[in-house]
């Protein structure tokens, strides 16, 4: 981190949302952090530029954009509306927000690629995959379904079993299909392009060793190098929404190659419109630096894959990758089914969004620990330190100063404790540029606090009702205006919305840091307009429950969602590119309905399964026969407490043989990832009783 006063040139970076989903608190967290960090760097006079885009290309985006009857294009168009206005209604103040389907990443991706070409980092060799003949198109192992061939559950994702956490290629489960079409998949061969990463493995120790990345990172990083590295597949087979790779009909560049050249796309997007010099910032030898603030979900990409491909094009690598941990709310992942899942529409729709950067703010540290937003904790910190603190020094002083004319007093009355206030301001910027925020906020709470100490022993409300100490008065709150004028400084990164009422209200030109030196005497202030009000626990309610109906509009839309998982597109972890957006379930008629022969059963016995970490062994009262069926809701309950219930089973289903014995049926439940319920009649439904 450079220490001159000089004015530094940085460029920073969020990752690039995907374009297939809306903006959630969980993304916002990434993007309200850049956004402070970037805010505070402005402040500071620097030359600092936000770029981030629409992540637009893959499998997920085209099986969407079909699905709704739109083009690729419409959609993304779409999306990227719907991202932008999110992010202003969070004010996230990019300078530019791109696409990565646009001429300017056509064109550096090309280039990066040929460059790579040229120095002999690109390696073909075929490969074997899964074909699906009825869509003419490639799987990724997401896509494909089938049985698992360990312990014979139905309905399995192509690489790995969520019964009982066997991993394996698609091609070894039984019956697979094609999550697409249906179609029972073949193997075929087709060549692919790699990325020679393992030539990198010597320059990436090293580059990781220079503190690129924050220490944990760097384990994480240190278990992979030990793993050994491998080629990076980079290509993928029409059809494919992407752009085509340079001398190489049908084949496309894998989403993931061209995102993080989005960076770079929508940096020169921004350089040609505002003639700033795009190779000053990217020349190897540049002095700029350039920051990517990603989630810890991506740091293989963006720690490995793309240091190493820039190195190889012969591009600077970036000065830092700040990671950041996952949002979790009320201690638990984001969950639609318990309304936590909130969109930021959501959000914004019931709350200030400035509550929420305040609380990121307040808990954020440079780590990549999860953050989690706890809803109770949140309402009383909000109330406690911006309204009651901060807020509550203006509203108290400015009506005093308004009564003597709006005016401030010539002098200063308390010097001494405003050059610490303006002092401190170094400590704090400390804290911001080691995006330390969480210190940051201690810090401008401690002297919110001092600054509402000195008012109530002051008592300038007591002096204002005898006779001759306006003086006195107007100079009391005079301090309190100049040190709530220090506070809105500091805050400014923080809450931008909230500081430029401040700034409408002290009649000053800016808030930037430097400004804050020179205190406000014989200064016109404005009328006081309250500027933050308290959160209403009500509200909190409100948009969770709002949360849980955006859940069930999103599943009518969708139409026949894949109900044995329930799981959104957003939610899942990882690689989420290759998610597959479910088939649409045909309709059915009457008499398919009927062929499901579903019955009441009673849970007689319920028993742990020795080696089956998630099933249970439920021995099924039918009235007149028992059933023996394993099911997969151990997480969920203890066996005890299904003793005796109801609930509903397939009664018609062929038994399957696994591990542990033969299933003789299926009980119905519903659930996502993390829960799951069980049907259960109404009192008075017997065992054996059908269910129609
Ligand atoms: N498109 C890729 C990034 C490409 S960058 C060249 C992607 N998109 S994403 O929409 O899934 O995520 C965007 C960012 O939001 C990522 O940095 C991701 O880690 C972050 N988050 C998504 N969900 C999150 C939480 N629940 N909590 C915190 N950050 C999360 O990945
Ligand atoms: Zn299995």
């Amino acid at each position: 981190m450079p220490t001159t006063n000089a004015k530094r040139k940085i460029l920073v970076t969020s990752a690039l949302p995907y374009a297939n989903g809306s903006i959630h608190l969980g993304h916002l967290l990434e993007y309200i952090q850049t956004d402070i960090w970037v805010r505070f760097q402005k402040s500071r006079g620097n030359e600092c530029y936000y770029v981030c885009a629409d992540d637009t290309h893959g499998t997920p985006v085209m099986l969407r954009a079909e699905q709704e009857g739109l083009t690729p294009e419409q959609l993304i168009e779409r999306v990227s509306q719907e991202h932008q206005t999110d992010f202003a209604r969070f004010g996230i103040g990019f300078d530019n927000y791109y696409s990565t389907h646009s001429p300017e990443n056509r064109e550096h991706s090309e280039r990066i690629y040929k460059a790579l070409r040229e120095a002999g980092h690109i390696a073909t060799r075929d490969i074997e995959q899964m074909y699906d003949p009825a869509r003419g198109m490639f799987l990724a192992d997401r896509f494909v379904k089938g049985t698992c061939p360990k312990c014979g559950t139905e309905d399995q994702y192509g690489d790995n079993c969520e019964a009982c956490g066997a991993t394996y290629t698609p091609a070894e489960l039984i019956r697979p299909v094609s999550a697409i079409s249906g179609a029972t998949p073949e193997v075929r061969s087709s060549t692919h392009y790699f990325f020679r990463l393992p030539a990198f493995a010597d320059f990436l120790k090293q580059w990781i060793r220079d503190d690129h990345v924050q220490p944990q990172i760097a384990n994480k990083l240190q278990e992979w190098f030990e793993a050994g590295l491998n080629e990076w597949d980079i290509s993928r087979d029409a059809p494919y929404f992407g752009f085509e790779i340079p001398d190489a009909p049908g084949k496309y560049f894998y989403v993931w190659l061209d995102a993080p050249i989005g960076y770079l796309a929508s940096f020169q997007n921004l350089c040609d419109r505002e003639g700033i010099s795009f190779d000053e910032y990217w020349r190897q030898d540049s002095d700029a630096e350039v920051y990517h603030f990603i989630g810890k979900d991506i740091v293989y990409f963006h720690a490995l894959f793309w240091p190493a491909m820039l190195e190889g094009a012969g591009l600077r690598t970036p000065s830092g990758i700040n990671c950041h941990g996952f949002v979790t709310v009320n201690g638990a992942k984001m969950s639609k089914s318990r309304g936590t899942f909130i969109k930021a529409e959501t959000f914004a729709e019931y709350l200030n969004p400035e509550y929420l950067r305040y609380y990121f703010a307040a808990k954020l540290t440079p780590g990549v620990d999860d953050l989690d937003l706890n809803l109770e904790d949140f309402t009383n910190r909000v109330n406690a330190d911006l309204v009651g603190k901060v807020v509550n020094i203006a509203s108290r002083c400015a009506g005093f100063v308004k009564k003597q004319g709006g005016t401030l007093s010539t002098q200063c009355a308390q010097p001494e404790r405003l050059q610490r206030f303006i002092d401190e301001g170094e400590i704090i910027a400390g804290d911001f540029e080691a995006r330390e925020f969480n210190h940051a906020v201690r810090r401008i709470m401690a002297l919110a606090d001092e600054a509402n100490t000195y008012i109530a022993e002051a008592e300038p409300w007591v002096l204002a009702k005898q006779e001759g100490r306006d003086r006195e008065v107007l100079e009391i709150c005079s301090v309190g205006i100049n040190m709530f004028r220090q506070l809105m400084v500091y805050l400014a990164p923080i809450l931008p919305q909230m500081a430029e009422a401040a700034r409408q209200f002290l009649n000053v030109d800016t808030l930037d840091w430097e400004s804050r030196r020179a205190l406000l005497l014989d200064h016109p202030i404005e009328k006081f307009k309250p500027l933050m009000t308290r959160i209403d626990s009500e509200r909190i309610e409100q948009m969770m429950a709002a949360s849980k109906e955006d859940l069930v509009a999103e599943q009518k839309l969708r139409d026949g969602n894949d109900q044995t998982t329930g799981e959104p597109a957003e939610e899942s972890a990882g690689d989420s590119t290759d998610t597959p957006v479910p088939p649409l379930a045909p309709e059915i008629g009457f008499e398919d309905f009927s062929i499901l022969d579903l019955r009441i059963a009673r849970i007689a016995r319920a028993e742990y399964v020795e080696g089956a970490d998630k099933l249970l062994r439920l021995t099924l009262d039918l009235g007149n026969e028992t059933r023996t069926v394993f099911s997969g809701i151990r997480s969920q309950y203890a066996p005890e407490a299904l003793e005796e219930r109801l609930t509903v089973m397939i009664a018609n289903l062929a038994p399957r043989k696994m591990r542990f014995g033969t299933s003789e049926g299926m009980v119905l439940a519903a659930g996502d990832d993390d829960g799951i319920y069980l049907l259960t009649p109404d009192a008075g439904a017997t065992p054996g009783m059908r269910v129609t």
